[in-house]
């Protein structure tokens, strides 16, 4: 299982939306397994098919829990996933992205979001997701969207500028 390059900007499939997955087939659990694989190593907790240019509605996502350090990571990976029951309560919060390295970025995002989506095996999936999670979904759904955490973004910081105190942690990067 080969990694793969992650494209950074400016990057023009990164500006594009993709298109859905229509066929499951080996090609594309092949893709989906680099695509883990190459999260893993960044090291990122999300990666979306277009970072390593593949213009696919496809996405990975591996987290734990946010209060419990040591629970154990969940694997996502979810084919044309969307964004349901978005909550009208919205937060504030820090990220990167592995597609803009260098920069972090303060980006409102919904509090508790549903995911709709496909499972590798083409079944359908629900997810309820909140707080950092949820994050995780919008900013991966947005990917393959064509849109950039920097489109959106209330204040875009420039990592060297910033206290080592105030950075976030490495490899929570999206
Ligand atoms: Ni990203």
């Amino acid at each position: 299982m080969p990694l793969r390059e992650i494209i950074t900007i400016p990057h023009e499939t990164l500006n594009r939306k993709t298109r859905p997955v229509t066929k499951i087939d080996a090609d594309l659990q092949r893709l989906i397994d680099d695509m883990v694989e190459t999260m893993r190593d960044a090291p990122g907790v999300g990666l979306a098919a277009p970072q390593i240019n593949v213009p696919l509605s496809l996405i990975v996502v591996e987290f734990g829990d946010e209060e419990d350090e040591d629970a154990p990571k969940k694997l996502y990976t979810l084919l044309n996933p969307e964004i349901t029951r978005p909550s009208t309560e919205m937060v504030t919060g820090m990220e990167g992205c592995l597609s803009i390295p260098g920069f972090v970025a303060d980006v409102e995002r919904h509090q508790s979001v549903t995911v709709k989506a496909l499972n590798r095996h083409g079944q359908p999936v629900k997810i309820k997701a909140s707080g950092w999670l949820a994050r995780i979904f919008q900013h991966e759904i947005d990917h393959v969207n064509g849109i950039l955490m920097t489109d959106i973004a209330t204040k875009i910081f420039r990592l060297e500028d910033m206290e080592d105190d105030d950075q976030p942690d490495a490899g929570e990067d999206l």
